[in-house]
């Protein structure tokens, strides 16, 4: 089989996708049922449509987009990954995984190939965070690890349901059905940015990964006392912002000495109320993202953040609700998919590195329900998560090619 991946048409489709973004370029914002989501959403399936495969879209929008392969009664292939985008984006997180999974199958079919079983690419829904404060929304689902009662009570800041913005975007049904029969899938493979410096530092074109880091968030919203940033005397304040401000240095602190590395906390998201300069802030509204390698460790630093909480939000006289969103275990990847990957990366010369995903992905709750690995390709000085995004025309051939190879194989086991 003679493998021949179409870079240029891949380069243009990913930077056309990038230019559907809330923001101007080269600012991708794309949150998930927004209208520039949908637009993207269209843009992927038009190109789908065009390759001659076909389309199916479940209760929260999650797209199966399935090259039939000789025998459609076996459990099919699938890869994919997420088009949706954070504030304040590049072009690179996902969707590399979404069109480079396109191009492999588009090349396969112009090599004359033919699967065994069938191939299927997965635009998952909301795999980021931004809207509904929860990742992987859509694997979640799908996996069966998040309840659709609870999905469905879920609220954006504006006070949207979850229910309202999905039908809003086109999407119906009952939550329940999103949830894939046991043993659907027969593997899966995620291609994606690293998102961290390792594999340009160690000028290695790839990397095959063993296993993804435990993710945990928290909300926790404060109570404090407003008033007259004049007239209230520093004694007699209960301020919202402070008792925030100690805890955010609480997560700080709680990561760096776990006593490993591998731990890491940020506040991503703190919002005071009302806002005014010459207001004591009344309310603040945290969110909090830690995550480990090892989960017992990473559940250490929550309790460490609670118990500080606790601690500061009694010494300042405020109340504080603290919510775990969601604390999820480590996901090790199935070793004959990483075997077939290694020997995809052989096959074309091409050498790689077996490492951890410190980011999550919606691999981690298709580890749950499939066999599953992942690929990373490099991207410049491991900047993700921002504008400046960019992996190279090259690494993103190189890791279609082995993409395109790991496939076929798993769709003729
Ligand atoms: C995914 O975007 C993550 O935050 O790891
Ligand atoms: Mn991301
Ligand atoms: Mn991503």
């Amino acid at each position: 089989m003679k493998l021949e991946i179409d870079r240029d048409r891949l380069v243009r489709e990913l930077d056309a996708l990038g230019a559907i973004s809330q923001e101007l370029p080269p600012v991708v914002t794309r949150v998930v049922f927004t209208e520039a989501d949908v637009r993207g959403r269209e843009f992927v399936k038009q190109l789908c449509r065009e390759a001659g495969l076909t389309i199916r879209e479940d209760a929260v929008g999650n797209t199966f987009v399935r090259w039939i392969g000789e025998n459609p009664g076996l459990e099919p292939v699938a890869t994919g990954s997420h088009i949706d985008a954070i504030p304040n984006a590049g072009r690179f997180d996902g969707t590399v995984g979404v069109l480079g999974g396109l191009e492999a199958i588009r090349a396969l079919a112009k090599a004359g190939h033919r699967p065994r079983r069938s191939i299927e690419l997965v635009i998952f829904t909301s795999e980021e965070p931004t809207r509904f404060g929860i990742g992987c929304l859509g694997s979640r689902l799908m996996s069966g690890l998040l309840d659709p009662a609870t999905a469905s009570h879920y609220k954006d800041r504006d006070g949207v349901s979850l229910d309202d913005a999905r039908s809003t975007a086109g999407f119906q049904g009952l939550l329940s059905s999103v949830r894939l029969p046991p043993a659907y899938y027969s593997a899966f493979v995620e291609m994606h940015i690293e998102q961290g410096p390792l594999l340009e530092q160690h000028k290695v074109p790839l990397g095959v990964v063993t296993a993804i880091a435990a993710p945990a968030s928290l909300k926790i919203r404060i109570e404090g006392e407003g008033g007259h940033a004049g007239a209230v005397l520093m004694p007699d304040r209960h301020d919202a912002f402070l008792a925030a401000a100690e805890i955010a240095l609480a997560v700080e602190q709680g990561a760096r000495s776990s006593g490993s590395r591998d731990t890491v906390g940020t506040v991503g998201v703190c919002d005071i109320f009302p806002s005014a300069v010459n207001s004591i802030p009344s309310r603040a509204r945290m969110e909090i993202d830690v995550r480990d390698t090892d989960d017992s460790r990473r559940d250490a630093v929550l309790r460490t953040i609670e118990q500080a909480c606790a601690e500061i939000t009694r010494r300042r006289g405020v109340q504080a609700h603290v919510e775990i969103v969601n604390a999820d275990p480590p996901a090790h990847c199935a070793p004959h998919v990483v075997d077939t990957l290694v020997e995809s990366c052989e096959t074309h010369g091409l050498p790689f590195e077996r490492m951890i995903s410190r980011a999550y992905h919606d691999s981690l709750f298709m580890a749950r329900i499939a066999p599953a690995a992942m690929l990373f390709i490099p991207c410049r000085d491991g900047v993700s998560h921002r504008p400046d995004e960019y992996a190279s025309p090259e690494s993103i051939a190189q890791g279609t090619l082995v993409l395109a190879e790991a496939l076929a194989r798993l769709a003729s086991q």
